[in-house]
């Protein structure tokens, strides 16, 4: 075993049925350090629709002071509805999530999306067409119309928000890009809107020049209305997906769906100093306090977290618990609607399996319906 580690995490939980599934998430921190011995470090940090309440703002100076000085941050859901249908607010979560991922310099946005076998007819695409889906996505995240001037007029008439590249912002992403298709199966799709959109025009140039460094990775082109497309007729032909930040939000959303459920998707964003981790999903305020929401894309989160401290083993043994639990059902009701285990249940079920490499799928669950009786 490799040598027992400290790691400080900054743990973001946010709104809606971020601190449930995030809770979940601490389970499995907790059984990698029984583990391995590892020990990290967990600070609470006020966040998004919380921290308005709290504080005014959703991303406090101290925050960002705690995020700075963390070496990864755990991050549930922004979001709350009593912001969305009301356009004249002047403060909003999601512009502290803007503020985070800027502040922490977070450019490279990596979404996988991975296919289990026994999800398959869950899908709402037919089983063969998901055959061999294996899709990472690489989406900019801190530049472009996100982050643009933005201006409406004086009469609130005319609004405007301007999109943005740089050549040094497409090349450090496109990098990171290539890198990931030159490990896995070396086909890079660059998706853009180079007919219309002078920025796309400039990520085609210079995706295009830094493919020359990369002749062992076939580069291709698509436009995102035809990318979106063929993410429903034809997953399967794409390996690394590059975009930029508002086109990769939209597709990332598309793609997740095909592997049964956006519960499923994790994320991570990457920066040259900083790193984060969230599930692809959002607050789903609907679901609060239910306990009907999925953990497991904030779970696989935390095995990106694993895989960027370069414990690799510890990220694959989060992945193999959850894999067992995918294939032996234990799931909430977005993948099992017949037989829902909640949110609480399949957290406890994938911990005991990441504490205990001998421990069987068959006891662990026996191990939670004890703690469920013993609860009772
Ligand atoms: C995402 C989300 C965010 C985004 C929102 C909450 C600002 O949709 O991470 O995909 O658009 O980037
Ligand atoms: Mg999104």
């Amino acid at each position: 075993m490799a040598a027992e580690k400290k790691y400080k995490i900054a743990v973001l939980s946010g709104d809606g049925i971020g601190p449930e599934i995030v809770e979940q998430a601490i389970k499995t921190i907790k059984a990698i350090e029984m583990r391995f011995g590892h020990s990290f470090e967990l600070e609470n940090v006020d966040f998004g629709a919380v921290s308005i309440d709290h504080h005014g703002i959703p991303f406090t100076e101290e925050a960002e002071e705690i995020c700075l000085a963390s070496d990864a941050v755990l991050l549930g859901a922004i979001g709350d509805p009593k912001y969305d249908n009301d356009p004249t607010v002047k403060v909003r979560p999601e512009q502290g999530l803007l503020q985070l991922r800027k502040a922490l310099g977070l450019y490279s946005n990596i979404r996988p999306l991975k296919i289990y076998d026994s999800l398959k007819d869950i899908s709402p695409l037919k089983a063969e067409r998901i055959e061999n889906v294996d899709i990472e996505m690489y989406r900019e995240l801190t530049g472009g119309i996100y982050f643009g001037e933005k201006e409406l007029n004086e009469e609130g008439t005319v609004a405007r928000d301007v999109c943005t590249y740089s050549v040094e912002e497409i090349e450090r992403i496109a990098i990171k890009a290539f890198e990931a298709a030159r490990r896995r199966r070396k086909k890079l799709t660059l998706v853009d809107k180079a007919n219309v959109l002078e920025t796309s025009r400039l990520w085609r140039k210079v995706v295009q020049r830094m493919s020359q460094d990369f002749p062992d990775v076939e580069t291709n082109y698509m436009f995102v209305d035809n990318a979106a497309m063929q993410l429903i007729t034809n997953p399967s032909q794409f390996d690394v997906l590059l975009t930029e930040n508002m086109f990769g939000d939209i597709l990332s959303d598309e793609a997740s769906v095909i592997s049964g459920s956006i519960g499923l998707l994790p994320s991570a964003s990457i920066g040259d100093k900083h790193a984060l981790f969230e599930p692809i999903h959002g607050s789903y305020p609907e679901a609060k306090g239910k306990g009907i929401a999925n953990p497991i894309a904030t779970i696989l989160s935390v095995a990106m977290m694993m895989d960027h401290f370069g414990l690799t083993e510890e990220a694959i043994t989060i992945r193999n618990a959850v894999e067992q639990v995918v294939n032996a059902k234990i799931l909430t009701s977005d993948l099992n609607q017949q037989d829902a285990f909640s949110t609480q249940l399949v957290g406890d079920v994938i911990a005991y399996l990441v504490e205990d490499e001998q421990l069987s799928i068959e006891s662990s669950f026996e191990k939670m319906k004890v703690s469920l009786m013993t609860i009772i």
